[in-house]
């Protein structure tokens, strides 16, 4: 080669390098990347055929089993048509053993420069795998094999070039391979080093990516399964919405006509941010105390204080007997003494039933039933020892009004039921929202009320206004959360989808009380998977799992109230995702037949 032709060459090389590097700074499918490495690699060297491999590490922890593998992520071939072939090629995996030639190169990190792959010297330790050759009726002559160094040294993939030719438009075929082609010389090995080192970077980068997603993606799963195991009521909620979401959302996605027509998801990007988001969709759940979440008696706090309230029962049946007695040892007329105690036995016994069904909030609490409560609680009880004893110091402080509370002479005559001042728990200020949220949920003004009371006399349920508010709390407390992560831009709505699963059509949701205008339909998807997951959800402590036709049914009904969107709720059971759904997570005998018809607007289609 003259002077001036080597220097065009060299120039030649260098614009395609810098192409190459360019299309790296802007890429990031790493398929495309590396077919782009191979194709500008082979036209400078003149090379028939070339391939990249690359190396997968076996993660031992996982799989104790499994072995290091190498695999072609992109083959060309100019004299055969391996367009078909590329793809049985693409899923030919080799175990990361020395043998082969690329093995080797991808063990040793040795670049190997082949004159005739046929007529390797036996004495070698590593040999030509003719198999493929044998596959697409090929002959493989000259080859060049190179090592795909990452960055941190790590050989991440090995390319491999094949059948240098003399004229560039040759066609090989293998009777006339070995005319057509010559070795690869030093300059051919200097610059396939170069672009194999920017495939190398290509690779590490995209590794990095996946590797980062994986994290994340663990992170979260993590994140979602310690919220469900913190509730073996409320188990597998975190996991489940993301699944109906997902069915609803590709229902939505796939309608090509009617009102979701407009609506579908732009790349795999705004796919992750919306299965992120339903994955992330109560994460705020991990600061609502267990006993809350799982409140099935009114008196329950960490434990069910029927029992205490039992003892005072108990307390006072024993007080009347020993007043049979008194009066026995003072002459008084038995009879007449048995009777007294045989009535106030049968009042207790009346008394202290109605108070323990009032603590299961099974029924509404009426005014009447709040009434007979409170005259239950006025009888009293002896306490003679010192309830300021044993105490945690938050308790005692409480319970002593800071030390406030005048000294008592014992014994004290108590109420049988009683709200106490030490009852009250107050709200520490930083348990209030942050203000820059927009947060309309109104805040009580105690973090907790214990008063027994206050508490049995729940007219619906067993829950307290305050925690109510703290079950509630976790939409904000999600919000909070997502949105003071840092995450990329596009999974920058994550919070948004997230947080609307509260909110509701007619604006009255919560905890920003959003219009319809302002609620995205992921939200509304959410939402909707949201309710329908909680309303057939097996085995709450204080209700049992609702079919379909009555989850429907319920659903209809926050359609007609403008709770959820009508156009998803029309979906979800035109597209048969409530059955698909339920068929794949209900118990089989939860399962019922749905009289769609009875809820499909006519009009609608999709
Ligand atoms: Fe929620
Ligand atoms: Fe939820």
């Amino acid at each position: 080669m003259s002077n001036s032709a080597s220097g065009r060459a060299q120039e030649q090389a260098l614009v395609e390098i810098l192409g190459v590097a360019t299309a790296l700074s802007g890429a990031t499918d790493l398929r495309t990347l590396l077919h782009r490495i191979l194709t500008t690699s082979r036209q400078l060297t003149h090379s028939d055929a070339g391939s990249i491999f690359l190396v997968e590490r076996a993660d031992p922890r996982r799989e104790p089993q499994a072995e290091d593998q190498l695999w072609f992520a992109a083959a060309q071939n100019d004299s055969v048509q391996i367009a078909e072939g590329e793809q049985q090629l693409l899923a030919i995996r080799y175990p990361l053993t020395a043998e082969r030639l690329v093995g080797w190169c991808a063990i040793t990190g040795e670049v190997l420069n082949i004159a005739d792959a046929y007529q390797l010297d036996p004495q070698l330790p590593y040999r030509f795998d003719r198999s493929v050759d044998e596959r697409f009726g090929y002959r493989a002559v000259s080859m060049l094999t190179v090592p795909l160094r990452s960055t941190s040294g790590e050989i991440v993939g090995v390319m491999q070039l094949i059948n240098r030719k003399h004229d560039p438009a040759a066609r090989i075929t293998p009777s006339v391979a070995s005319q057509l082609v010559r070795p690869y010389d030093a300059d051919d090995q200097r610059l396939i080093e170069a672009l194999a080192s920017q495939a190398a970077v290509c690779v590490e980068r995209t590794q990095l990516f996946e590797n980062q997603e994986r994290l994340i993606d663990a992170i979260i799963a993590i994140l979602a399964g310690a919220i469900d195991a913190k509730s073996p009521y409320t188990g597998g909620h975190c996991s489940r919405v993301p699944e109906l979401a997902q069915m609803l959302a590709k229902e939505a996605a796939a309608c090509s006509s009617g009102p979701l027509a407009a609506f579908g998801f732009a790349d795999d990007a705004a796919w992750r941010e919306f299965r992120i988001g339903a994955w992330l969709h109560d994460c705020g759940k991990v600061t609502t105390p267990e006993y809350v979440v799982d409140k099935a008696t009114k008196l329950e706090t960490n434990v069910n204080r029927i029992h205490e309230i039992r003892t005072r029962f108990e307390v006072l049946l024993r007080d009347a007997e020993i007043a049979r007695l008194q009066g026995l040892l003072a002459g008084g007329d038995p009879q007449a003494l048995a009777a007294g105690y045989e009535a106030r036995r049968r009042q207790l016994e009346d008394d202290f039933a109605f108070v323990a069904a009032s603590n299961l909030g099974a029924e509404f609490f009426d005014a009447g039933k709040v009434a007979r409560l409170q005259q239950i609680a006025r009888q009293s009880w002896q306490r003679h020892f010192d309830d300021t004893l044993g105490l945690a110091w938050e308790e005692h402080e409480r319970r002593t009004d800071g030390g406030r509370r005048p000294a008592e002479s014992l014994p004290v005559e108590e109420p049988l039921l009683a709200d106490k001042p030490w009852h009250r728990v107050p709200r520490p200020a930083q348990q209030r929202p942050d203000p820059r949220h927009g947060f309309r949920l109104p805040v009580p003004e105690l973090l907790y009320n214990l008063g027994e009371l206050t508490n049995l006399s729940v007219s619906r349920g067993t829950l307290t206004e305050e925690e109510r508010y703290v079950i509630n709390d976790h939409i904000v407390q999600t919000i909070q959360m997502l949105e003071g992560l840092p995450f990329p831009r596009k999974l920058a709505r994550v919070a948004e989808i997230a947080g609307g699963h509260h909110e509701t059509l007619d604006g009255r949701g919560y905890p920003r009380g959003l219009s319809a205008e302002q609620l995205s339909i992921p939200a509304r998807i959410l939402a909707l998977a949201d309710i329908f997951e909680a309303l057939t959800a097996a085995d709450r402590p204080y209700k049992r799992a609702k079919t379909p036709s009555e989850s429907i049914e319920i659903l209809a009904g926050f359609r007609d109230r403008r709770h959820i969107d009508p156009d998803l709720f029309e979906l979800f059971l035109r597209s048969g995702v409530y059955r698909t759904y339920a068929e794949a997570f209900l118990k089989p005998e939860q399962l019922d037949d749905v009289d769609i018809e009875r809820y499909l607007c006519p009009a609608a289609s999709c």
